[in-house]
């Protein structure tokens, strides 16, 4: 395979072209730089798929969950008549944003606070205040514009493109693999949610989150988590735009997250992660009954929201799970949070530029082609296929 080895400082045309054995990084400037920063507003997640959900957070009428990325807010919500429904927060009178609490429930009219316009929950206006008076005022030419919903494995995302293609284009497969691994999918409800401010890169999260490398090399909880997956069974498997990183449990495992493991073992129990471009991760962690969202949501060029949220099926969650959440939000979570802020720092220097994607042939568990694969799938966003 012919490759284009670019040295460090060198143009970034042909960067896709590398071969991912061989390849350098995206150069730091992608991690910091605010004009690649909004091109990845426009070409990424203007155009992207966004978790808003799981269906059943949308299972009443008046339930809502209100989802803000970059400039823009979208409420997604369930109607009077049962429908899940998605539209642009913002009122058609004078621009104000309807909602500013992140979920609602009961909530059958939405009355803007300023001059009290009502919209349905499907976003259609409902009344205007002394509209009657006005000439030519037709209530369907104020119904707030709608932005496209479809459901994956369960979940509820949105689209700001109403040209993108489907996620059933976009990731084939992708919802009978969360049908497959995560049991109980339809009877999964929010028990919990937690936002973190990263100081860093939207992309440094992701980085660490899709390669298994530094997993027996950084911190303790990493080697705990270690410990608790047969490592050898760990693959990293990339397809177009969505790619898995799984293993199954390490089934000697006496304790999990500071708990004994005790009764029964699934022989299906595994450690599991999908995501989907550009920013949705779900996953599910060995002798844990949840599954966890892990969503990336970019503030400003070195900032992100990184969203932890988990679901269960159960009424009462079982005491491994919760101290697995636990130790995720308080532990594993702060310890990689940790090295995506000093990466994010070490970016900025004078003395880095692109390092070497460490891939081998066998693209094994500690091979970073997932990585690459991604870094990929950004650069073409941006610059086309061939730059
Ligand atoms: S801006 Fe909403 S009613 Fe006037
Ligand atoms: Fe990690």
């Amino acid at each position: 395979m012919s490759s284009v080895a670019l040295k460090p400082n060198a143009s970034i045309a042909g960067w896709d072209e590398q071969a991912p054995e061989q390849a350098f990084t995206l150069p730091s400037r992608y991690f910091f730089d605010d004009q690649l920063f909004k091109d990845e507003r426009d070409k990424i997640f203007m155009k992207g798929w966004h978790l808003a959900g799981h269906r059943n957070e949308f299972a009443e009428p008046g339930q809502y969950v209100v989802c803000d990325i970059f400039d823009q807010s979208v409420v997604v919500a369930c109607n009077n008549e049962g429908e899940i429904h998605a539209f642009h927060n913002v009122c058609q009178h004078r621009g104000n944003r309807l909602l500013e609490t992140r979920r609602g429930n009961n909530t059958r009219i939405l009355r803007c606070a300023y001059h009290s316009w009502c919209y349905e929950m499907d976003g259609s206006l409902r009344s205007a205040p002394r509209s009657e008076r006005l000439i030519a005022f037709d209530k369907q030419d104020y119904n707030i514009p709608k932005v496209r919903v479809e459901e994956l494995g369960g979940f509820i995302y949105f689209n700001l493109d109403s040209n993108a293609p489907s996620m059933a284009e976009l990731f084939p497969g992708a919802d009978e693999q969360m049908k497959k691994v995560f049991s109980k999918l339809d009877k999964m409800r929010l028990i919990d949610e937690q936002d973190v401010i990263v100081p860093a890169n939207w992309k440094v999260i992701m980085d660490n989150s899709i390669e298994g490398y530094h997993f027996k090399l950084s911190g303790p909880c990493h080697i705990d988590l270690a410990s608790l997956i047969d490592f050898k069974g760990y693959q990293l498997i990339k397809r177009d735009n969505w790619w898995t990183y799984a293993a199954p449990a390490n089934m000697d495992a006496t304790h999990a997250y500071g708990v004994p493991l005790e009764g029964e073992r699934n022989p299906e129990e595994c450690f599991f992660n999908i995501g989907m471009w550009p920013n949705n991760t779900l996953y599910t962690f060995p002798y844990s009954q949840f599954i966890g969202t892990f969503i990336m949501i970019p503030l400003d060029a070195e900032r992100s929201l990184l969203r932890f949220g988990y679901y269960s099926a159960h009424d009462e969650v079982p005491a491994v799970t919760s101290e697995c959440m636990r130790w995720m939000n308080e532990e594993l979570g702060p310890e990689d949070i940790e090295l995506n802020v000093t990466v994010q720092k070490g970016l900025h220097s004078i003395g880095y530029d692109q390092g070497r994607y460490m891939i081998d042939a066998e693209r094994s568990n500690e091979s970073e082609h997932l990585v690459h694969h991604f870094h990929k799938l950004v650069f073409q966003a941006l610059h086309g296929a061939q730059a």
